[in-house]
């Protein structure tokens, strides 16, 4: 079994991953961290900043770690409110596992990327794996360099790095971190718990997503294929569903029949509208077998169940 350090493991995408790479690799061999103390770890856990490099690197000799997952980073929206903290976090924190993971031997890293390296240049629909990447937003920015310089490690110096560019993500596990896809998880739990929701996008703004679940079957299974199939170590592009939020609303409605919707845009709605509405994921399909199990439908009625049983406190 590999022994597997996930940096960032207490946001979104952290707090599923870690109980399903448990499930797969056993408790033990799963060393979740974060900036703060994980509350509930449920197994080995450490406090680690991804910008101290030194830390960095006597966590993976103290825990003899072959895999990371590295997740730490600041978002979209929140990455505006401070762009030269956002690059140092997003940039350093990633040539920092990079560096150590080459000079350490790391067997394999994941570097998540996002659909925010696209731009307002790129094209919207059924985007190509190579289209023209000007990203607008200070995280896309970092994501688009990271994803070169994963794909420079491997080129220069065989580390095995992997990465997708996720769409955003929905899920019911943990409240949103300061992204732009946020309305799409908020909408959740205002539309349970107040009846009604103030979207910070328009009506009719578009963007790739994807609920929780198929990303972390599809982080894993990247993972784990034979290293002759990844042929693209910038990042895959990876798709399952595309909606407005009027379209999410309407669905929702289906299960709450009075649920309210009020469209209050802000400066989101032109990261928002800077991305890009459908991507063609075929690279990823043909490599390594990506098939996506969750469409709009499926994935409200599942968020709404998952929800209902164990309720979680609001957007506000
Ligand atoms: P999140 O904001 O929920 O969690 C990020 C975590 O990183 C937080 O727990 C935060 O404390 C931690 N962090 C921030 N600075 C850190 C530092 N210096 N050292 C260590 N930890 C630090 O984000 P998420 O949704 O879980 O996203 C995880 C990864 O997936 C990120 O790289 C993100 O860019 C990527 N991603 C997410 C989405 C999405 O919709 N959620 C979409 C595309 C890509
Ligand atoms: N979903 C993320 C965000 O909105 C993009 O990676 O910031």
């Amino acid at each position: 079994m590999p022994k597997i350090l996930l940096t960032g493991a207490g946001g979104q995408l952290g707090s599923v991953l870690i109980p399903y790479l448990r499930e797969k690799y056993g408790i033990e061999n799963v060393i979740a961290t974060d900036l703060k103390p994980l509350k509930n770890a449920s197994g080995p856990s450490d406090v680690l900043d991804v910008l101290d490099y030194e830390g960095v690197k006597s966590i993976i000799q103290k825990y003899e770690i072959d895999q990371i997952y590295h997740l730490a980073a600041i978002l979209s929206a929140k990455g505006e409110q401070d762009p030269r903290f956002t690059w140092k976090v997003n940039m350093d924190g990633l040539l920092n596992i990079l560096e150590i993971s080459r000079e350490l031997g790391i067997e394999k890293v994941f570097n998540p990327s996002s659909i925010a390296v696209f731009g307002s240049k790129t094209q919207k629909e059924n985007t190509p794996q190579n289209p023209i990447l000007i990203p607008e937003t200070i995280y896309g920015m970092s994501k688009e360099a990271g994803e070169n310089w994963t794909n420079y490690y491997y080129q220069k110096y065989g580390l095995d790095v992997r990465s997708i560019r996720y769409p955003g993500l929905i899920g019911y596990n943990s409240l949103p971190g300061g992204g732009t896809t946020d309305y799409a998880v908020e909408i959740f739990h205002d539309a349970i718990n107040k009846g009604k929701y103030t979207c910070f996008l328009n009506s009719d703004t578009v963007l790739p997503m994807m609920y929780m679940q198929d990303a972390m079957r599809a982080t894993v299974e990247l993972m784990e294929a034979p290293i002759e199939d990844i042929k693209i170590r910038t990042s895959y592009n990876l798709a399952a569903m595309s909606f407005s939020p009027e379209q999410i609303f309407l669905e929702i409605k289906k299960y709450l029949p009075k649920f309210k919707i009020k469209y209050k845009a802000d400066f989101r709605d032109e990261i928002a509208k800077s991305w890009v509405e459908s991507v063609d994921d075929s690279a990823a399909r043909k490599d390594w077998g990506w098939k996506e199990t969750y469409d709009l439908p499926r994935m409200v009625k599942d968020m709404i169940y998952n929800l209902r049983i164990e309720p979680h406190s609001s957007s506000d």
